[in-house]
């Protein structure tokens, strides 16, 4: 099935290694990101899975539950968990699925088979309180993610999900933002006490109004 943005994230229940969980439920009223590896006990997977837990703080700071998917069964995850925790020198503190009948796999259509027929590539969804996509993210089995890239998006697209601006190029936390094409310049005195510049009518910058 294609997924596009704005999409309700499709519901599943699966076994992870935290016990079965309903993935609707299991959000709540969180932000969620689903992402899928190729393999258990692989090098690059190794990295990303221990590189999520330690960002923990920092996707719970942003409310975000944190859910990976891999179509290995739940005893080969266990045991590649204590891989991870040794040579990447954290705790894991967020569940895995054991996908094996690949049911989450082919609801969000991890699996590119001109990429590779049995595994899943790396993909990300990012997925907001009202359960809708918003974003998503494909990247071959042999490069890794940036996961301070991810968490810059979250913070854009928490930020424009409630206030009236989008995020420039290379935008980071607490920069100047852009205001929306949509809101006039009279409202857009009213929306942005701290000003903005006029580059031209299009272009208008102010400071990210959420933050001191
Ligand atoms: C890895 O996680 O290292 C990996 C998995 C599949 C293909 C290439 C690399």
């Amino acid at each position: 099935m294609t997924l596009r943005l704005g999409d309700i994230a499709p519901d599943f229940t699966a076994e992870t290694t935290m016990g079965t969980i309903n993935f609707h439920e299991w959000l709540g009223n969180s932000w969620g990101m689903l992402f899928s590896h190729p393999a258990d006990f692989t090098p690059v997977c190794t990295t990303e899975l221990g590189r999520t837990a330690a960002l923990s703080g920092e996707f719970q700071k942003r409310n975000v539950k944190v859910l990976a998917v891999s179509v290995d069964p739940i005893d080969s995850h266990n045991d590649w968990i204590k891989d991870i925790e040794e040579t990447q020198n954290v705790k894991m503190n967020f569940p895995i699925i054991a996908d094996s009948d690949r049911k989450v796999a082919e609801l969000y259509d991890m699996i590119h088979p001109n990429a590779d027929e049995k595994f899943t590539v790396r993909t990300v969804f990012i997925i907001g309180p009202d359960k809708k996509i918003k974003l998503t993210l494909t990247y071959p089995p042999s490069t890794g993610r940036n996961f301070l890239e991810l968490l810059r998006v979250i913070d854009s697209l928490q930020l424009t999900a409630y206030h009236s601006v989008a995020t420039p190029a290379d935008w980071k936390h607490g920069e100047d933002v852009v205001i929306s094409p949509s809101i006039d310049n009279e409202t857009a005195k009213g929306k942005f006490p701290k000003g903005f510049k006029e580059v031209k009518p299009y272009l208008r910058i102010t400071p990210q109004p959420d933050v001191e």
